[in-house]
């Protein structure tokens, strides 16, 4: 049950007037509070206080009230029933949408040829998520991993290959598209070092820059070497890729589709951009003008072919447009990228308004802050370069498996990649998503504080005790303790928080629920003993009721956050 909201809407009609509805912090005077009283009154013309009292005996009616009081200048506070309490908590969660959506969440999008960093980090892990938060309301969600696998990049790792190995039959005039060509398969590291040393020598040798302009320009058309040699290394790219994306316990991506696929579709959308009169020339190039009248920002055209020919990024995604339109047509379409991205964001979704082919308000682009070092400057390895996600994973495992042996326990290798992998995730998606954040290794695995590997706990405890429990009678639940009450309404806030998470896009509520759900179940294993000899039976029930309920909704949680509990910490 999301009991905020059947309390708010039980009060607002019983009194027939939308009250305000607050959880304290502190439970002693009441679990809600409503100030309805005070609004009604200024309406109304009378006292506050003395509205309040007249309103209580209404109150008092509604099936969840155990106590109504009025405290200082009219607020009423509530306080609810232990019985109606158990029987809400013990019901599974449920929060189906009669208003389910196709929804095409476009997150992760990683590039060929440039191994996966800390950049992707945030896409990759609150987009799945956000993807999995969709699904369990109910909608029909697909996800694209829009790759970078058609621009400049390619140009640039060809134009470097040919440049070492200038006599590889790709690069002759004769070359036969049909021979065999995989013994000039590379290994995934050394792919990785192309684009970064191309990159760094087109910046400082125009002609090269030039021959890497040239090449994506002709592997776009067809070039049957380019092309041949781009199929080569491809796989090995998406591969290591995958890889990666592995071992972040990320659901696979519906659809590994991005720009190449995309341009597939250049054709029927050069039509209608033309049939619209969309295309305008400009210094060679065509462009799309997406500026307003009503514009203060700059807002600069969309570059749908450059001077070259070649399909810019910003074509790609029109494209892209155009093939999920035709393919899944979805109510909405969710972008999840790096907040530098915001103009071009917003001149595509002005496209998609001037093309007719969605309405602005279906296109969302969520834009994630950068995590930075302890320094504020976005967090580099020693070295200086961006830190590779597969180093980061290293990282943090070795430093889980430190904190492991150090505390003098040994755990499965599997364990200690689970505890690792929690730190990293949690500790991502505990932040607000649109702020940036200061990554530091060391804390983000401490088993205390807020942390993945405390949530891990949380839940191995839990679960450890229904373990050695075993099979355990229904109990009723009379006179709940604080400690009890306290956790079993934390558990029925569950629902409202998933909820807020989608709707605000905001991973972090998830997240930081999860924490104050663990924080309760702790402070009620400390002191509500459960298996303890001198525990009456009715007691002992009752709480490992509790601890169930607890471990469910925990254990919900951990898997929509995408972490996974182990047997033992
Ligand atoms: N590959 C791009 C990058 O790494 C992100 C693509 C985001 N999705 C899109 N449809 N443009 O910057």
């Amino acid at each position: 049950m999301n009991l905020y909201k059947y309390v708010s809407e039980s009060i607002n009609d019983k009194l027939g007037f939308p009250a305000n509805l607050e959880t304290p912090r502190n439970r002693d005077f009441g679990d809600f509070a409503t100030n309805a009283a005070m609004v009604m009154a200024k309406t109304a013309g009378k006292n506050p206080r003395e509205l309040a009292n007249e309103i209580l005996p209404k109150l008092r009616e509604l099936d969840f009230v155990a106590d109504v009081s009025v405290a200082g200048p009219g607020f009423i506070n509530i306080k609810l029933r232990d019985d109606f309490i158990w029987r809400a908590a013990a019901e599974p969660h449920n929060i189906q949408t009669d208003k389910p959506l196709v929804i095409d969440m476009d997150y992760g999008s990683y590039n060929v040829a440039k191994s996966l960093h800390i950049g992707h980090l945030r896409t990759s892990i609150v987009g799945d998520t956000l993807n999995r938060i969709a699904k369990y309301i109910g909608h029909k969600t697909i996800s694209y991993n829009h790759m970078g696998d058609w621009g400049r990049s390619m140009g640039l790792v060809i134009a470097w290959i040919k440049r070492n190995h200038p006599d590889w039959p790709f690069f002759q005039p004769n070359f036969d598209p049909d021979a065999d060509y995989s013994k000039y398969a590379m290994s995934a590291e050394e792919l990785d070092t192309y684009y970064p040393a191309a990159a760094a020598l087109a910046k400082s040798d125009d002609a090269f820059m030039e021959d890497a302009r040239q090449i994506t320009a002709e592997l776009q058309r067809g070039h049957p070497g380019y092309n041949t040699l781009y199929n080569v290394f491809l796989p090995i790219a998406t591969n290591s890729m995958m890889e990666t994306v592995k071992k972040l316990n990320i659901m696979p991506f519906d659809r590994n589709l991005g720009e190449r696929n995309a341009a597939k579709y250049i054709e029927p959308v050069e039509k209608m951009l033309r049939e619209k009169n969309l295309l305008v020339k400009s210094d060679g190039a065509e462009v799309i003008i997406v500026k307003k009248d009503t514009d203060t920002a700059p807002m600069p055209p969309m570059m749908f072919y450059n001077s070259r020919g070649a399909v810019p990024y910003d074509a790609t995604d029109i494209m892209a447009l155009y093939y999920r339109k035709i393919t899944d047509n979805p109510n909405k379409i969710i972008y999840l990228t790096d907040v530098r991205q915001k103009l071009h964001f917003e001149q595509l979704f002005r496209v998609a308004e001037l093309t007719g082919l969605f309405p602005a308000a279906d296109l969302e682009h969520i834009g994630y802050g950068t995590i930075n070092g302890a320094d504020g400057k976005p967090f580099k390895t020693r070295d200086g370069n961006a830190a590779g996600l597969n180093d980061i994973i290293e990282m943090i495992t070795n430093a889980v498996q430190k904190r492991v042996s150090d505390s003098g326990k040994k755990l499965p290798p599997e364990t200690v990649d689970e505890i690792a992998l929690a730190a990293l995730k949690f500790n991502d998606l505990m932040h607000d998503l649109r702020s940036d954040y200061v990554f530091e290794p060391e804390s983000v695995t401490s088993f205390e504080g807020r942390t993945g590997p405390y949530i891990l706990y949380t839940a191995v405890r839990l679960n450890s005790v229904l373990k050695r429990a075993g099979e355990f009678p229904a109990a009723p639940a009379t006179d709940l303790t604080t400690d009890e009450r306290n956790l079993l309404i934390e558990t029925l806030d569950f629902e409202r928080t998933v909820q807020s998470a989608f709707d605000n896009r905001a991973t972090d509520m998830i997240a930081n629920y999860a924490y104050d759900l663990c924080q309760l179940a702790n402070a009620f294993y400390h002191n509500c003993p459960i298996l303890r000899d001198d525990v009456d039976a009715r007691t002992r029930a009752r709480r490992l009721g509790i601890t169930k309920i607890a471990r469910d909704t925990l254990a919900t949680a951990i898997d929509l956050m995408g972490l996974k509990i182990p047997n033992e910490m």
